[in-house]
């Protein structure tokens, strides 16, 4: 005897059933509205990238630890993508002769890390990706984190209410290792080490950034503890970077579109250059970001040629589903025909299926219950699929050629020939 398969959906990833893609169609409506609102156009690409897409620039983490990497056929190294930002680079690299810059393109892709499951984090997930390329100024800064909170105000959310804008800049953290004098080695393991502040304890951090840093300890540990730009090391305030965050940060507030200043904001890839950013949950059950981003001005270098300056963010849907329910958000919208056709008896059916193509000619959507059950239950069964109106089809109908629907809603009956109740259910919405 062979085994019985199991019904269950691969572990991490998940099954869509008619009421979750009702709940991801609505999320991915509003994002895509809102992107196009802003005028970006959408791109798409292939979930197989060569493994060396990632190698370079990507996070340690991501390549070591969480990567589906496989050796196809032709004994290629293939992953699936864990990230857009490195196909939305190499693919505005390709045709970077053609595409006329300033580029504002976003993609919904679904993407695959192999993580350790919990609320908020799956080895499936989609993403919206907005970005913008070729504009070396914080306008395209502001641009993008404008764009972010526009999408949350369409899913009608407020700022500072349910979510919060956190942003930083890995350029300001050069300034600050430029000031302390550290080393190429010593940068990368701090800046590693202050990804993870948040997930050990003040002392354990401490002493891990004494290894790494000695003398230079406590100024690093003043400027990632700074809850206001005002208070970095006077010598980082004389820096470009530091104006750039100060004008980024000002010009949000002018806006109406609150951002604050949090150094611990470090983003895990490697390809970021200048302001990075995070949007996170302000429900105490879902402390995640349910957004992240930043400015990468060398990716597309990985190609050849000069650098485009990109950037963007990356939008999650698991966090957002997580986000909208838990702040009583969610409105979906599920979709279900206008009309069910029931036939009295699968002898009529059909004649039913002739009925309905009239019906669904004319522009009204329509279903047919093919199955043996008995009226009642067909009736049943359509209001229970949200489905607006119901067509009784039995002998006498197919005689006469009229017909009578039932409103299933309201309990209120309508009849007519077939034009007429066209005309009637068009009017009707
Ligand atoms: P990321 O921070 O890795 O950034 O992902 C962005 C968002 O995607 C996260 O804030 C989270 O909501 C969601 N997310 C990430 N991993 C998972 C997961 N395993 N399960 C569920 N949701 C997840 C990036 O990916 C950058 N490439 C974004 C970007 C675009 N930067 C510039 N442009």
């Amino acid at each position: 005897m062979t085994n019985k398969l199991s019904t269950d959906p691969y572990k991490g990833v998940r099954d869509f059933y008619p009421e979750d893609m009702a709940v991801q169609r609505y999320m991915f409506d509003v994002w895509r509205m809102t992107a196009e609102h802003f005028g970006f156009e959408a791109y798409d690409a292939s979930v197989l990238e060569p493994a060396e897409l990632y190698r370079s620039k990507t996070s340690e983490e991501i390549i070591n630890e969480q990567t589906y990497t496989f050796t196809d056929r032709g004994d290629r190294e293939v992953t699936l993508r864990p990230e857009m930002t490195p196909t939305v680079a190499r693919m505005v690299a390709g045709r970077r002769r053609e595409l006329t810059f300033p580029v504002r393109w976003y993609s919904i892709p679904n993407l695959f890390r192999y993580e350790r499951m919990q609320r908020g984090r799956l080895r499936e997930h989609w993403q919206l990706n907005c970005d913008i390329f070729g504009v070396d100024d914080v306008s395209a800064d502001i641009e993008i984190l404008l764009l972010a909170n526009e999408i949350f105000k369409n899913f009608g959310a407020e700022n500072g209410t349910h979510y919060a804008i956190y942003v930083s800049s890995r350029k300001l953290l050069e300034v600050l290792y430029d000031t302390l004098d550290l080393d190429t080695q010593a940068r990368t393991a701090a800046t590693r080490l202050s990804d993870r502040k948040n997930k050990m304890g003040a002392d354990e951090f401490k002493a891990k950034m004494q290894l790494i840093c000695g003398g230079a300890t406590a100024d690093v540990l003043t400027f990632l503890n700074a809850d206001n730009i005002d208070v970095v090391p006077e010598a980082v305030k004389e820096s470009d970077a530091y104006t750039e965050l100060q004008t980024l940060i000002a010009t949000m507030k002018e806006t109406g579109t609150p951002v604050a200043f949090d150094p611990t904001i470090i983003r895990g890839f490697d390809y970021y250059t200048g302001i990075v950013f995070e949007v996170v949950d302000l429900h105490p059950e879902n402390n995640r970001a349910m957004m992240g981003g930043g400015r990468y001005d060398n990716l597309t270098g990985l190609f050849g040629g000069e650098p485009i300056p990109g950037i963007g963010f990356g939008f999650g849907d698991v966090t957002l589903r997580d986000f909208l329910i838990s702040h009583e958000l969610m409105t979906t919208d599920i979709t279900s025909p206008q009309l069910a056709v029931l036939p009295t008896d699968t002898e009529n059916n059909v004649a039913a299926q002739k009925l309905a193509q009239n019906f669904r000619n004319a522009g009204i959507s329509t279903s047919v219950d093919l199955s043996p059950k008995k009226v009642g239950k067909k009736i049943a069964n359509a209001g229970a699929q949200f489905i607006d109106y119901a067509l009784v089809l039995g002998e006498d109908e197919i005689a006469s050629g009229t017909y009578t629907v039932k409103d299933l809603l309201e309990g209120s009956e309508l009849s007519g020939t077939l034009q007429e109740l066209i005309d009637q259910l068009s009017n009707n919405g």
